[in-house]
């Protein structure tokens, strides 16, 4: 664990419960504990344990755990001195600069590469409005794009050349390395390297904390391909767990607890621009529950609303799906008329997009408009047939019981068939669905004894009891990982002790899930935790005694000396055996 005066007044100032309800709201008490589902994985009941005394989160789903610096370098993909410089703001307290701080060489790549990123963006930005960038800026403005949404979304231009950026990193002294690491050069057959992105509108992508860490690049040349290219997935970017314009859209989504889904770079920009500031989009992937997780730590409400073609439409009951699944609520909107998002509100305003939204339907109803859309044509009893795989699929998904009985009412309804077969055919469904991704994890204490684990597990929750344990040997413990543990904690300056559990699941990074596993739950005794230390270290004690006898009579011969020790041990054992 990363110590300094610094870092301990940060700890010392904030409370962990504080800063994970932040980002985790639904956070409650339980215990002694806090728990919540956890914010790393998906999951329906709560794993995600938030301990106050020891200062340390844990989920006991996914094993994902630490202290309070962790936790927001984990859930805001920050290094450690970003983390830090994070707290000690929260916590009122004076941070120099980030370079005096230790740091990791994998950190402080990661700083380089936002640096440079930064750094590519203010070029492609000012490129746009040099001469060369004149025939993108005129785009932009037929786009109907103000010039304050151009800054405020830092859009740029990449020149056609294929040397402009490479040249201009060059002369900033920037490594060849670092940009190929970024993505923002390339090479090319020949071993040549040329610039990723050619004559293209320029969006930079930036995580939550509004750092740019990836491009995406529209063509200007409308016959130009692909259309829309990304940034390579680097270790600063990955586009499973990225959104477009989350940082914008953060403030207004945590506020109203609702966020808006739309389909691509210009639908956000151009709904942003018109005080649709819940806007996001994913980047010309599906949606993935690694999205859905992310949003799930800010709303619970969800609107998707997808270009207005059978390929968005397909598109935005996945994206329901997914959303749904996760345990979030979600409506789908419906444009009509052709057009994206962004058209439509250039033409007909933010009142009239508005209503679009507030018409959303369920995803169930959403689906039944579309299949009995148009009354002069009513679908095929085939048509029929296949949507109610389809709609049964979504009421699979649906995990408000409630809603998911309404749903199957709505179903027999519109098709003229009981419930009862209905609810069969979901049966089915749902036993066809592809099942939650989440492997059980294997039980990282697995193998050590109960006994073994218990006493640690006091120890962990409270190391002043070490000081009874001076006569307890770490022979005593059968278990290697227990014996080294105990031989940690005991090598543990007492000054440290309180914050034993955090420390020794960074020592021992392989085992920190079994460690803190240990440290956050709940000690349940109805014996004081003294005299139940007192009483374990006794077993402990005794157990060994007995394993050291095994030991000496399974030997063929025993020589004077072993018999010596076998009489003492059997005679301890025996005065041992009155103390339990
Ligand atoms: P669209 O083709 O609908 O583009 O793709 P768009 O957002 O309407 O763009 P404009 O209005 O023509 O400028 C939707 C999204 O899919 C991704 C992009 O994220 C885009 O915003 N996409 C599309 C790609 O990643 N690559 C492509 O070649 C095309
Ligand atoms: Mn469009």
């Amino acid at each position: 664990m990363t110590s300094s005066p610094l870092i301990e007044l940060i700890r010392e100032k904030l409370d962990i419960v504080d800063v994970v309800r932040e980002y985790v709201p639904a956070l409650k008490k339980a215990g002694r504990n806090y728990k919540a589902n956890c914010p790393f994985h998906n999951e329906k009941t709560p794993s995600f344990t938030v301990n106050p005394d020891k200062q340390i989160y844990f989920c006991f789903g996914c094993s994902e755990g630490g202290d309070v610096f962790k936790f927001v370098m984990n859930i805001e993909g920050l290094t450690f001195p970003e983390a830090a410089r994070k707290l000690a703001l929260k916590a009122g307290v004076e941070y120099g600069d980030e370079r005096t701080h230790a740091m990791t060489e994998a950190d402080k790549e990661r700083l380089e590469l936002k640096k440079l990123l930064k750094a590519a963006a203010a070029f492609y930005h000012k490129e746009l409005f040099s001469p060369g960038g004149e025939k993108a800026k005129l785009y932009l403005g037929e786009r109907r794009l103000s010039k304050a949404t151009v800054e405020r979304f830092e859009l740029g231009w990449a020149p056609a050349g294929g040397k402009a950026l490479m040249n201009e990193l060059k002369a900033k002294g920037w490594s060849r390395d670092l940009a190929l690491k970024a993505g923002l050069i390339t090479e090319r057959e020949g071993g040549l390297v040329a610039d990723t992105f050619r004559g293209r509108i320029m969006f930079p992508i930036r995580n939550q904390s509004g750092e740019t860490v990836a491009f995406g690049g529209r063509v200007l040349d409308p016959e130009g391909i692909p259309k829309y290219l990304n940034s390579p997935e680097t270790v600063l970017f990955s586009k499973r767990r990225t959104l477009y314009g989350i940082h914008e859209a953060l403030p207004q989504i945590r506020k109203s607890g609702r966020l808006l889904l739309l389909e691509g770079y210009m639908d956000v920009i151009g709904a942003h621009q018109h005080g649709i500031d819940w806007a996001v989009a994913p980047l010309g992937t599906n949606l993935t529950v690694e999205h859905a997780g992310i949003v799930r730590r800010y709303a619970k409400d969800t609107v998707v609303m997808f270009d207005d073609d059978r390929a968005g439409v397909q598109a935005s009951v996945k994206a329901a799906n997914v959303f749904m699944e996760s345990g979030l609520y979600v409506r789908l909107a419906s444009i009509g008329g052709g057009l994206d998002p962004d058209e439509f509100l250039n033409e007909h305003g933010r009142e009239e997009f508005e209503k679009k939204l507030d018409s959303a339907a369920d995803p169930l109803d959403f689906q039944l408009n579309l299949l009995f859309k148009d009354p002069k044509n009513p679908p095929s009893s085939q048509d029929k047939a296949k949507a109610i795989g389809d709609l049964l699929e979504t009421v699979a998904r649906q995990n408000d019981e409630i809603l998911k009985s309404e749903w199957i009412k709505s179903i027999a309804a519109h098709f003229g068939v009981d419930q009862s077969s209905a609810l069969k055919e979901l049966r089915k469904a749902a036993l066809a669905l592809p099942q939650e991704k989440t492997k059980p994890q294997a039980d990282p204490a697995r193998g050590i004894p109960q006994l073994e684990k218990d006493f640690l597990q006091l120890l962990l929750q409270y190391p002043a009891l070490l000081d009874q344990s001076t006569g307890l040997d770490p022979e005593d413990f059968s278990h290697p990982m227990a014996r080294k543990l105990f031989l940690a904690l005991q090598a543990l300056p007492a000054e440290r002790r309180a914050k034993a559990a955090p420390l020794l699941a960074e020592q021992f990074p392989e085992d920190s899930a079994l460690i803190l596993g240990l440290a956050v739950t709940d000690f349940s005794s109805g014996t004081a935790p003294a005299p139940a230390a007192a009483q374990e270290i006794r077993k402990l004690r005794r157990k060994s005694l007995q394993r050291r006898v095994k030991e000496l009579q399974s030997l063929q011969h025993m020589d004077p000396q072993q018999f010596q020790e076998y009489s003492r041990l059997m005679s301890e054992l025996k005065s041992s055996a009155k103390d339990l």
